[in-house]
């Protein structure tokens, strides 16, 4: 079909799927321009009078300095707001990055955040350990609408959660919270790391205020870059947040409107924190997110598989993935996921280290969204700096193995894990 649109002229089409956001966003039309996202690998940007550096320092929202913005960042973040169906991004150097600047960008000293106890441990070590140095308190509780009700405060500023929890993976009920959230004035952001960037699951089409990622994972897809970002929607209401609305004329919403959070997470994560993206990996995030559509649908469906058959393996406990017709979370699946039910599923093996050490195609390691299909033992690893209860709370036991399937066969994958589960209870200790 012969494209008609005038070139020269950048084109953000909200009606583009998916996968066609994917490859086509942030990539400007016209003689010359390159035709995949180009890497400007620059520190500082020119001006070329007194009066425009003069313009561009009161107003940061062009080109000076890559701590601020970089082009290369810039397509990223397009990119990501149009998968996400957002109104902006903020590109950063990790996940851990993003979920630090989503929670400041809406809290100060004696605020309160209300999450689910099911998240990421480093999350939960922001929300236990870091943020009370900042006099931000939290409350980690079940993953239900009635739990995080009941746990709203009068100074509770977010509701927190993941799209699909890690590991148990469980799903929250995305409207609800957000319905909850904003009775108390507060907003509801999610982290859609295990959605896909959006292939997966949208939460700000259901109700979510901010949605982050550590783009380590799916995003880059190849397991060779770190990144994070904080997109917002265009709904949400900070009229009861007193960092936003201070009563003054110069209160910040007063100043920056409807950009108000979107400026706040840059300013906070990249201009003052300086936890800023590198072009460089900015360009490779870009590029792996070219591929998420396929690579996640497939990796889905072997997640599937493997889950249904490890269902039915005698040396295997509990299996959680939230595609399995009997999981607890199978209906919230149904409703919020589309295009599968995610990468990422937990099993329980009666000797964990045993049966680590016998994998011959599976790799052990703390990833997760690589192209190869990678395991790690949450209990000592990811969550291993949580107390007891709060691992459990967090869906992990000492027998629980988390698997985040990459591209290899089914077949081999399969092979894999029945050789080493078979030579369970040999005797062999790991
Ligand atoms: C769900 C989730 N959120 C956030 C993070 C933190 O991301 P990063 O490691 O890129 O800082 C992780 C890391 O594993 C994660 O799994």
């Amino acid at each position: 079909m012969t494209d008609t649109r005038p070139t020269g002229i950048e084109w953000t089409d909200t009606d583009w799927s998916f996968e066609t956001a994917a490859v086509q966003t942030g990539i400007p039309r016209g003689l010359g321009e390159t035709v995949g996202i180009p890497v400007h690998q620059a520190a500082a940007f020119q001006f070329s009078t007194l009066e425009e550096a003069q313009d561009e320092f009161a107003r940061n929202q062009g080109l000076s300095y890559a701590r601020l913005q970089n082009p290369t960042v810039r397509a990223l973040e397009e990119r990501l707001t149009a998968l996400e169906g957002g109104a902006a991004t903020v590109a950063l150097a990790s996940g851990q990055a993003a979920t630090l600047t989503a929670i400041l960008s809406v809290c100060r000293a004696g605020d309160h955040v209300v999450s689910t106890a099911s998240v990421f441990g480093g999350s939960a070590g922001l929300l236990n350990n870091i943020l009370p140095l900042m006099g931000i308190s939290a409350t980690l509780t079940e993953n239900t609408p009635d739990a995080i009700g009941a746990a709203m405060q009068p100074g509770t500023r977010l509701v927190w959660a993941e799209t699909i929890g890690n590991p148990a993976g469980d799903v929250p009920d995305l409207s609800a919270l957000a319905q909850i959230a904003h009775e108390h004035g507060a907003l509801l952001g999610i982290d859609n790391t295990w959605g896909g960037v959006g292939y997966l699951c949208r939460p700000l089409d259901f109700g979510a205020d901010i949605v982050t990622h550590s783009l380590t994972k799916w995003a880059g897809g190849h397991g060779s870059v770190m990144g994070g970002s904080v997109t917002v929607g265009t709904r949400h209401d900070l009229t009861r947040n007193p960092i936003y609305t201070d009563g003054s004329e110069n209160s910040v919403l007063n100043v920056r409107g409807a950009a108000a959070l979107a400026w706040r997470q840059r300013w906070l994560g990249a201009h003052q924190m300086g936890m800023t993206l590198a072009p460089q990996n900015a360009f490779l995030l870009a590029q792996g997110l070219e591929t998420l559509a396929l690579r996640l649908e497939r990796e889905s469906r072997t997640a599937l598989a493997l889950a249904q058959w490890l269902e039915e393996q005698p040396q295997v406990g509990r299996v959680s993935y939230p595609g399995l017709p009997g999981s607890p979370w199978h209906a919230l699946a149904r409703k919020y996921l589309h295009g599968g039910s995610g990468a990422v599923l937990t099993f329980e093996v009666p000797d964990p280290a045993a049966f680590l050490a016998r994998l011959r195609v599976i790799r052990i390691a703390p990833n997760l969204g690589d192209t190869r299909t990678l395991v790690v033992h949450p209990w000592t690893t990811t969550h291993g700096r949580l107390p007891e209860a709060a691992r459990r709370a967090a869906g992990v036991t000492p027998q629980s193995i988390r698997m985040s399937v990459g591209l290899e066969s089914l077949k081999d994958l399969q092979a894999d894990l029945a050789q080493a589960l078979g030579e369970l209870g040999q005797g062999e200790p790991g």
